[in-house]
């Protein structure tokens, strides 16, 4: 299996800036614009805000530094690169495996979610969820939720979308696109928020997400907030890895990740700027959960002007931050499939695309056909959502930051960081090592373990 990987010609990213456009594009997506206003909204705001802002400093940055750099270093899919990292007999590449795993379970019911982006996209245009009325609104939403039908055929043609844009490569698919997308995301969200904050209670919507109130913070909100940190900036199962296995030798490792941190925060707090006026001024409640944006944003376009075309605009926008994210997350089954079982990259694209369509379906089928299978007392959707943020990338933040706090070492390190010396970047190597070696895991398993009543 291993030998294939010495064989293949691996092509990485080109340029500086196109590195960076799919790296924000792999953060940028529907964590920022779907997840982050309904865990914030559902968690009292600001001060899950606050909370979430240490998590990604402390836990998320670290462990992307981190995986970019093992990444760099070994040229290879998360699997073969720990395999090729650590001293012989030690099973870290578990750690790939297990980032697979993450990726499978995340896809499932993420491109449902996309899924539900793309079908609004062309309800928008159609003018067919455009209603003042949050009933109607509501409605339409269920309607389309509860449609086995509708939603298998708009999650398959998604996962195909996706494998078209991956067949053509790294450098031509991936990297071309998301340099002409993240410019066009950044442009959309600016206008939505002008258009919000004109609306009535625009101010209350803001001291919603601005002014923090501590008496929602419990454990599991804390651990919902790390795990939102590592899901939205990719971390924790190999996507960084993998991108950075693409980045050119001469790239500034730590620059570029403070960039996507700041930008994917940005995107963020404009997301919330969008929504939460909106929501205040039309009176949602703004812990409707998943539902929140489906269902508030039409209802606030009917009321504005040229509402249906901002609207289409709305979901056009989120349909290209959830592209970039799609590619970043198909990009590892991809990957390892073919470097790992030596399948062509069509036939790996091809293979992952029906593996998500089964395992994708009980995502698909949660609001209908299979409503009322649980497991844990979850749907399928929430179950693969709840594992994943809050159990496999928590857990593969921590070996990832041991891995390289204590294996790989400073060394290494340091000269991943600086570029063999050619940067001035000791101190953040020094810093940032340090937070690897004993602050990140030792806080993300006390989170973890009292997140989940452990102890
Ligand atoms: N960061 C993406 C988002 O915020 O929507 C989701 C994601 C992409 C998670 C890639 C994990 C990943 F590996």
């Amino acid at each position: 299996m291993g030998q294939h990987k010495n064989k293949l010609k691996r092509i990485g990213f080109s340029s500086s800036f196109g590195i960076l456009a799919a790296t924000l594009g792999s953060a940028v997506g529907l964590g920022n614009i779907w997840k982050f206003p309904y865990l914030t909204g559902a968690n009292g705001g600001a001060g899950f805000l606050l909370v979430y802002l240490l998590a990604t400093l402390l836990v998320g940055l670290p462990v992307m530094i981190a995986e970019i750099a093992l990444g760099r270093q070994a040229k290879a899919n998360p699997i073969s690169a720990f395999e090729a990292l650590s001293p012989k007999r030690q099973p870290w590449w578990l750690i790939g495996a297990a980032g697979m795993l993450a990726a499978f379970l995340i896809l499932s019911f993420y491109s449902e979610v996309v899924a539900w982006v793309f079908a609004y996209v062309v309800k928008a245009i159609s003018g067919s969820i455009l209603s003042s009325d949050r009933h109607v609104t509501e409605a339409a939403f269920n309607a389309l939720i509860s449609d086995p039908l509708q939603s298998l055929l708009w999650q398959w043609a998604v996962l195909l979308f996706i494998g078209g844009i991956l067949l053509l490569g790294v450098t031509k698919g991936i990297e071309a696109l998301t340099k002409k997308l993240m410019p066009l995301l950044f442009a959309l969200l600016l206008l939505l928020c002008m258009v919000s904050l004109t609306l009535d209670k625009a101010a209350e919507g803001l001291a919603f997400l601005f002014n923090p109130d501590f008496s929602k913070i419990t454990a599991s909100v804390v651990l919902t907030a790390v795990g939102l940190a590592f899901f939205k900036l990719s971390v924790g199962m190999g996507t960084m890895m993998t991108y950075g296995s693409y980045f050119r030798d001469d790239q500034d490792i730590s620059l570029t990740t403070l960039r996507v941190m700041g930008a994917d925060l940005c995107v963020s707090m404009l997301a919330g700027i969008a929504i939460f006026p909106a929501v205040f001024t039309f009176g949602f409640a703004p812990g409707a959960g998943p539902a929140l944006v489906f269902i508030t944003i039409p209802a606030v376009f009917s009321q504005i002007p040229m509402g249906q075309l901002l609207m289409v605009l709305f979901f056009v926008l989120a349909a290209v931050a959830a592209t970039g994210a799609m590619l970043s997350l198909m990009e590892v089954p991809v990957v390892i499939f073919h470097e790992r079982f030596g399948l062509s990259r069509p036939r790996a694209t091809l293979l992952t695309i029906v593996l998500l369509a089964g395992l994708g379906s009980s995502c698909a089928l949660t609001n209908s056909t299979l409503e009322d299978f649980k497991l844990f007392g979850m749907t399928m959707f929430d179950l693969f959502d709840f594992v994943s943020s809050n159990i496999l990338l928590p857990a593969g933040g921590i070996f990832i930051a041991l891995f390289v706090g204590w294996v790989w070492g400073i060394d290494n390190f340091r000269k991943a960081v600086t570029n063999q010396g050619m940067l001035a970047n000791e101190t953040t190597a020094r810093i940032v090592f340090f937070l690897l070696r004993y602050v990140t895991p030792v806080l993300v398993l006390v989170v973890m373990l009292k997140g989940l009543k452990l102890f």
